[in-house]
């Protein structure tokens, strides 16, 4: 049954946690967007990577004691009346049958039961800062278990986020198909758009048309808020009122992912409204399809992943400096950072449960190195506001291009190369 590869994750972390110690995942709670009509639950993505359980207000308790693991997880309780409303829960029955946990219990024993549960541990690992109200939860029931045996050690709270996180980065074959299967469909709704968008059309249309697709193959949400920006509204990094009339000359970017069983895709495209690049439109495009190449190249076992980083920043640099758009030398420029007033983000994030998924970009004192079974976002751009101080026919560009790149044992992947970055592809495409 799939639920073994949750509870495989469980199993591997006996290597990982210390003896006798207690590692806490909690899980989401249900979100309210107005008075009582809620958000969808969307469980949280650690939670999730260690159980597989999708209903709200969960705990899991992994202790470890003697080198072996004991999984416990705290859930909602069977409820008659509640199940009619909400629909079925599995309650601790269904938890320890369907998800292999050890033990299971109502999770409105979760603060009697803790403190217990953590007494005598040397130390309890969660991680710090990431759920309101639950650092002080961790604090009370630390402070109820030493006080019930005074004559133990304290017991020492930890952080678990780079370990949770690093052991997220590197995706098993089972996530990667996942991911593999969010970009297929992200991308053949990326190509959707090219072929239908039109003059006129209001850039909430295009969001929809997005949102059709990747429901239509089984992906109900977007992986986040889809950015369709027309115009000027590309220089704003995280437009998303996304309300505008296209206007027939103007290019339209993209950002739009799906969700698919919890995985992300996170896709950029900027297109002509037209089907056609003016000019100055295709010099800006020409310019960022460069760096993202440039960049791409850089992601492979053993490079550091600032490589990716610096070879946008040189291109781009170099390419400013072609158009005019910057004065002076390639290697001063690049280093005074006079890109950033048009490339003012950095190249890219991990990829996975999250959109900016988890895992560490240090390793000790340096950067962290790409490992096969890593995915992250290559995502150049240029952005030219009308604020800027340049010639008028560069007002008002803003470009940006953005795929999934998996890294493999012999270099890399990319995931979502099937929907056209080179212009004249898009062209083709689009006529
Ligand atoms: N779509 C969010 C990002 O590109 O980082
Ligand atoms: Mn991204
Ligand atoms: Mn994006």
């Amino acid at each position: 049954m799939e639920n073994t590869i949750y509870k495989n994750r469980r199993d591997g972390l006996s290597e990982l946690m210390e003896n006798n110690s207690v590692l806490l995942i909690p899980g989401a709670d249900l979100q309210y967007r107005n008075a009582d009509s809620s958000y969808p639950f969307r469980q949280d993505s650690s939670f999730y990577y260690f159980s597989g359980f999708c209903e709200s207000s969960s705990l899991i308790a992994i202790v470890k004691n003697e080198n072996k693991i004991n999984s416990i997880i705290f859930v909602p309780p069977k409820d008659k009346l509640r199940e009619i409303w909400d629909g079925y829960r599995a309650g601790p029955i269904g938890a320890v049958k369907d998800y292999l946990f050890d033990k299971a219990f109502d999770n409105n024993q979760i603060d009697s039961m803790l403190p217990d549960i953590l007494s005598g541990s040397k130390q309890v690992m969660y991680p710090i800062g990431k759920k309101a109200g639950f650092d002080q939860k961790v604090i009370d029931w630390t402070t109820e278990a030493s006080s019930k045996d005074r004559h133990s050690k304290s017991i020492n709270i930890f952080d678990a986020s780079s370990m949770i996180g690093n052991l997220r980065l590197i995706k098993d074959n089972h996530e990667i198909e996942l991911i593999r299967k969010a970009c297929d469909i992200s991308a053949d709704a990326h190509i959707h758009a090219m072929k239908n968008i039109k003059g006129g059309d209001n850039e909430q249309l295009i969001e929809s048309l997005y949102i059709h697709e990747f429901s239509k193959k089984g992906a109900r949400y977007p992986a986040y808020n889809p950015i369709v920006a027309s115009g000027e509204n590309a220089c704003v990094l995280h437009y998303v009122e996304n309300n505008k009339d296209l206007n027939n000359s103007d290019l339209i970017l993209v950002d739009a992912g799906c969700e698919f069983e919890m995985y992300a895709a996170d896709i950029t495209r900027t297109f002509p409204i037209s089907g056609k690049f003016s000019e100055e439109q295709l010099k800006i495009y020409e310019v960022v399809l460069e760096a993202m190449n440039a960049a791409i190249d850089e992601v492979k076992e053993g490079n550091s992943v600032m490589r990716p980083q610096e070879a946008s920043e040189k291109v781009i640099t170099k390419g400013l400096i072609k158009l005019g758009l910057l004065k002076g030398d390639l290697d001063e420029l690049h280093a005074s950072g006079a890109y950033k007033d048009f490339y003012m983000h950095k190249i890219g994030h991990w990829l996975g449960l999250d959109v900016h998924d988890a895992g560490d970009y240090v390793e000790g004192d340096d950067f962290m190195k790409f490992k096969p079974g890593m995915i992250t976002t290559i995502e150049p751009g240029i952005y030219i506001s009308s604020s800027m101080d340049v010639d008028d026919k560069w007002k008002g560009i803003g470009v940006r291009i953005e795929d999934d790149i998996l890294v493999t044992k012999d270099g890399n992947e990319n995931l979502t190369k099937k929907v056209p970055s080179d212009p004249k592809e898009i062209e083709s495409l689009m006529s």
